[in-house]
């Protein structure tokens, strides 16, 4: 890692010391450790210089050809290149480059399509939906009158039917679909059959599996929803930071004085952002150049393999999955069937150098702060370049330590075991 990375910090080392020994600290950390927390992921290098140029000093509010400020004529080149590159990669109608994060990506979409006091119906967060999806302690939950559909208890699978019924009986402006701890695909066809049915729009949330819709490994929402938020930095691997894809044309307001593109572009500027980080577009451009990539459809395969991998050793060593499996790169493990809650499951891997964090789990009797699991994901591992057996081998790990936390000679192979890994894959 060092040798290019800290070669472009000399300037940061000697300005400021302080932050450039917590930078290489942390940097140490992601480097000394393995990620399976599922919603992040390593960026490259070339994403990195993206992100500490000079496109920081920018000004550039509004969008391409239509500025707020002088001097953007490059910035303008800039985002229009990131702007098509998306459009590409999902095959979207348009694309807004902007938003600074998912969170924001998503309020800009009530902002265009909702009044407060309407109807959301959103994934329920105890059954793997967002805070933004209409958490009570979230704008969304504050603002709009917000109707949860969750999993069946015995798939732990979404139950169209259920939204099919609540849609009928609720009549919600809005229908979400999407989540942050869902191991399984979702059928964005019957989402829109929905939407068009009782007069909603669809709004699909695909942030955590984006870049396995980019590369066809996973339903492509695209052609079904009105509008898409994403962020770039989970499977997509790309810069922290959101994005909107939509259709040109408002489905249930087509001679509006705006179309669909034109509300959703004015709702994140000026409606609710001021000026683009264009250091991050930039970021975000260098990231869908990677993802147009053959070999970026590679990674995402490895990246499904490897969760696969892991969720059949876990299987095998007693602990029910959520849902019995998974299709993403995602996987719910109930580690009370283990003897152990979220909490202490998540310290005790965090000990032995493997980060993940606990989380509900579908009808979970438990608190937030120690639910019943633990969420994994395998996007990062892969990055590294784990294969099936490291991913096999890491699984048993967790497993053996997970299902005997006081036993310290296996803690002490287990930390041996995440050591021999990061070596043989290490990062930057
Ligand atoms: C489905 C989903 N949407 C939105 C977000 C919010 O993204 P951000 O943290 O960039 O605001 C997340 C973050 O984890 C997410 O999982």
């Amino acid at each position: 890692m060092h040798a290019t990375y800290y070669k472009t910090m000399k300037n940061l080392h000697d300005i400021d010391p302080t932050i450039a020994n917590l930078i290489f600290k942390e940097t140490q950390r992601q480097r000394d450790g393995l990620e399976l927390i599922a919603s992040e992921n390593y960026v490259s290098e070339a994403v990195l210089q993206a992100l500490g140029s000079p496109l920081t000093n920018k000004y550039s509010e509004g969008y391409p050809g239509k500025r707020y400020y002088a001097g953007n004529q490059v910035i303008d080149e800039i985002e229009t290149v990131a702007i098509e590159r998306a459009k590409k990669l999902f095959h979207a109608e348009h694309v807004n480059v902007q938003p600074h994060a998912g969170a924001q990506a998503n309020f800009a979409v009530y902002l265009a399509l909702a009044k407060p006091g309407d109807t959301i119906l959103a994934m329920d967060l105890g059954a793997g939906g967002h805070l933004t999806h209409g958490s009570p302690a979230n704008f969304s939950g504050k603002w709009f009158h917000i109707i949860p559909y969750g999993v069946r208890r015995d798939t732990e699978l979404v139950d169209m039917e259920e939204v099919r019924a609540l849609a009928k009986k609720h009549k919600p402006k809005i229908i979400l679909a999407g989540f942050s701890a869902y191991p399984r695909k979702l059928d964005f066809k019957t989402f829109a059959d929905i939407a068009h049915e009782v007069g909603a729009y669809l709004f699909v949330d695909m942030a955590h599996v984006a870049g396995l819709i980019a590369t066809q490994l996973y339903p492509d929402p695209i052609p079904y929803a009105d509008v898409v938020t994403t962020t770039t930095h989970k499977t997509l691997r790309g810069p922290r930071g959101g994005m909107i894809l939509c259709k040109i044309t408002d489905r249930l307001d087509p001679d509006g004085k705006k179309n669909l593109a034109q509300k959703i572009d004015s709702a994140v500027f000026p409606g609710s952002q001021g000026g683009p980080l264009e250091h991050c577009i930039a970021a975000k451009a260098v990231c869908f150049e990677e993802a147009l990539h053959p070999a970026f459809k590679k990674y995402q395969e490895h990246v499904l393999e490897n969760s696969k991998a892991m969720a059949e050793v876990f299987i095998s060593e007693g602990a029910r999955l959520v849902s019995g499996g998974t299709e993403n790169h995602l996987i719910l493990v109930d580690v009370t069937t283990w003897g152990l809650g979220g909490k202490d499951a998540e310290h005790i891997l965090d000990e032995v150098g493997i980060s993940t964090n606990k989380n509900m789990l579908p009808f979970d009797e438990r608190k937030p702060m120690d639910p019943s699991g633990i969420r994994l994901g395998s996007a990062a591992i892969t990055t590294r370049g784990f294969n099936c057996e490291d991913s096999i081998a890491l699984a048993k790990t967790i497993a053996t330590v997970l299902k005997s936390p006081a036993d310290t000679i296996k803690k002490t192979a287990a930390q041996e075991h995440v050591a021999a890994l990061t070596k043989k894959y290490p990062i930057y």
